[in-house]
């Protein structure tokens, strides 16, 4: 269930994406602080999950400063990126194939990409159904998806360090290198997150199949995979 102090709806849109227009410039850094340089070893590990042919056309949903679109290109993959924060893309340090747009309405033909990745933004989307139907809409059939996300460790002791470290140490750090608000939310909107069971319910009900789940390394982040039917 949302904490009720969360924003909901249009409201929400309009917050997360000013906190993200706000907290672009030391985006990047604080990322590679806070987990450890954990967030790209992450990422390798959700574009391998998608046994691409070299070339593949990627969509990288929500791609913030584009860490994704670098690292798909650099494996040799065409990769266009898209996002609504133009704060967040203009901090990216790439130049092309950068595109605006709103996960709920994005502005790509229909079966479009080979793949689409999607790192840590499942939880800000006001939705879940609508994004995850725009997905099916643009990518190929038998099109695969890897969408990752923030996660609460399984084992007993991770959980309670993670705990500690995701509530009390990522606002601290965040307040002072960034804007605390922002980074009291990161730990909170994890309260948006449906449970996982739901998640691929939704999966399936938007034509994916083989939908899977599982946790990585470290336990603090997920991982979901699926095929367009
Ligand atoms: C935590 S950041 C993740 C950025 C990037 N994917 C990464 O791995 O670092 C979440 C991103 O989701 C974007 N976002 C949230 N809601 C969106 C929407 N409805 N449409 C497009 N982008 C959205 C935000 O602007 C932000 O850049």
């Amino acid at each position: 269930m949302p904490d009720p102090t969360l924003p909901i709806g249009k409201e929400k849109a309009v917050f997360v994406r000013e906190m993200f227009d706000t907290i672009s410039p030391t985006y990047d850094r604080l990322n590679r602080v806070m987990t450890f340089k954990l967030d790209q070893i992450w990422r390798k590990q959700a574009l391998n999950s998608l046994g691409l042919q070299e070339n593949s056309y990627i969509l990288d949903l929500a791609c913030g400063t584009g860490d994704f679109v670098k690292l798909a290109r650099l494996q040799g993959y065409r990769c266009v990126g898209t996002d609504f924060s133009t704060g967040m893309l203009s901090h990216s340090k790439l130049s092309n194939d950068l595109v605006v747009s709103d996960a709920l309405n994005l502005s790509f033909a229909n079966n479009s990409f080979d793949a689409i990745t999607c790192g840590f933004a499942l939880r800000n989307f006001t939705e879940l159904p609508p994004v995850f139907r725009e997905l099916e809409r643009v990518l190929r059939p038998n099109g695969r998806i890897a969408l990752l996300e923030v996660a609460k460790p399984s084992s007993l002791v991770m959980r309670f360090g993670h705990g500690i470290y995701f509530n009390k140490v990522v606002p601290f750090v965040g307040g002072l290198l960034s804007d605390r608000r922002a980074y009291s939310y990161l730990p909170a909107s994890v309260n948006y997150l449906p449970p996982t069971a739901t998640i691929i319910e939704m999966l399936v009900k938007a034509g994916f199949s083989n939908v899977s789940h599982k946790l990585l390394i470290s336990g603090a982040a997920q991982l979901y995979g699926a095929t367009k039917v």
